[in-house]
C-alpha cells in the first residue's frame, strides 16, 4: 500500500503493535498509565504552543497529522507528523553553537510550520530556509515569517530533493522522518558541504542508525533532546563549489511570500535507536 493510505495503515498499525505490547507487559494499568502519561503531555504542549503563538500572534501550534495534507511523495510513510520545536529545547541546542552566524544559512529540514525557522532570527543568519513537503504548513511557515517580519525563504519541497547551497551551514532537523530519508539526504548534505556545517538533531531517534558510524560527522555536543555534529567538508569539494551560485533546490515550489502586515517552534519523547 502506498500513499495516504498506506501512511494511515503504517501508523494504525505501530499504534496497535506499541498498545498490545505495553498491554502484555503491564496489563491494563499500563495501558492506562500510558494514556494518562499522553494525555498530560498533549496538554502541555498546547499550552506551551499556545503562549508561543499569543506572543508572536503566528500560528505555528500542532500536532498536525499528516494524512489529510496535500503531499505528493513517495517518502510520506517514512515522514514524522509536524509538531513545533520546543523554543527552550531550540535555543539550549543552539547555543552550543560558539559561532557568529553572520555568514551562515540556517537550513530547516521538515520546517513545518515554521516555528524555528522564527526561532533562528535571534541567533543572527545572514539567511534562512525551510523545506517543508505539505504545502499547506509549508503556506503557513511562509505566513508566520512575514507576521514577524523573518526573511526566510520557505520552499514546498522533498527533503530528499533539496540541494544544499554553498558556504557555512547550519542544518537542523527536528526528528522530521525515518532512516530512509534521513540516510540519503546526509549522504547528500556531506557530499555538498563547503565549509562550516553543523547538523543540530532535535530528538534525535535515528541518531545511532544514521550518524554516528558516519566519519565525516565529528559529535560535538547534545543530551537526551537533542545532538549536535560537525561535518567536514570533502577534500575534493573544498576546493571546487566556492564560487558556485546559491541553488536550493533541484525540484521545488517556492511558496510565495504573504503580504507583509500593515504593522508591521518534539515529535514524540525520544527512543534512540
Ligand atoms: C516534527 S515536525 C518539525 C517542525 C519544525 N522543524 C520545528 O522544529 O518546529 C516534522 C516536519 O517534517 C515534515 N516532513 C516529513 N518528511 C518530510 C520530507 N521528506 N520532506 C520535507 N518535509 C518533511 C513534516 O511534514 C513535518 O512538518
Amino acid at each position: 500500500m502506498t500513499g495516504k493510505m498506506g501512511y494511515l495503515a503504517q501508523r494504525t498499525k505501530k499504534r496497535l503493535r506499541n498498545v498490545t505490547a505495553r498491554f502484555l507487559d503491564d496489563g491494563f494499568g499500563g495501558v492506562a498509565r500510558r494514556l494518562a502519561y499522553h494525555l498530560g503531555w498533549l496538554r502541555e504542549i498546547h499550552q506551551r504552543d499556545a503562549q508561543f503563538d499569543k506572543t508572536l500572534g503566528v500560528d505555528t501550534k500542532g500536532p498536525v497529522g499528516l494524512w489529510h495534507l496535500k503531499i505528493r511523495s513517495d517518502n510520506l510513510q517514512d515522514a514524522i507528523r509536524y509538531e513545533g520545536v520546543s523554543p527552550a529545547i531550540f535555543r539550549q541546542a543552539m547555543a552550543n553553537l560558539a559561532e557568529n552566524f553572520s555568514d551562515f544559512t540556517f537550513i530547516d529540514l521538515g520546517c513545518g510550520k515554521g516555528r524555528a525557522l522564527l526561532l533562528a532570527k535571534e541567533f543572527g543568519f545572514s539567511q534562512i530556509v525551510g523545506v517543508e513537503f505539505a504545502s499547506e504548513l509549508a503556506a503557513v511557515a511562509q505566513k508566520n515569517c512575514a507576521q514577524v517580519g523573518v526573511q526566510a525563504t520557505v520552499l514546498s519541497q522533498d527533503a530528499m530533493q533539496f540541494s544544499f547551497p554553498p558556504g557555512n551551514l547550519v542544518v537542523y532537523l527536528y526528528n522530521p522522518f525515518g532512516s530512509t530519508v534521513l540516510n540519503p539526504v546526509l549522504d547528500h548534505l556531506l557530499e555538498s558541504a563547503t565549509a562550516k556545517c553543523y547538523v543540530v538533531y532535535v530528538n534525535p531517534v535515528h541518531r545511532r542508525q544514521c550518524f554516528d558510524s558516519r566519519p565525516q560527522l565529528q559529535y560535538a555536543a547534545g543530551d537526551s533532546e537533542y545532538a549536535i555534529w560537525t561535518a567536514q567538508p570533502l577534500d575534493n569539494h573544498a576546493n571546487s563549489m566556492t564560487a558556485a551560485p546559491t541553488r536550493y533546490a533541484r525540484d521545488r515550489t517556492e511558496v510565495a511570500p504573504a503580504p507583509q502586515p500593515e504593522h508591521a517552534e518534539r515529535a514524540g519523547p525520544s527512543t534512540i535507536n
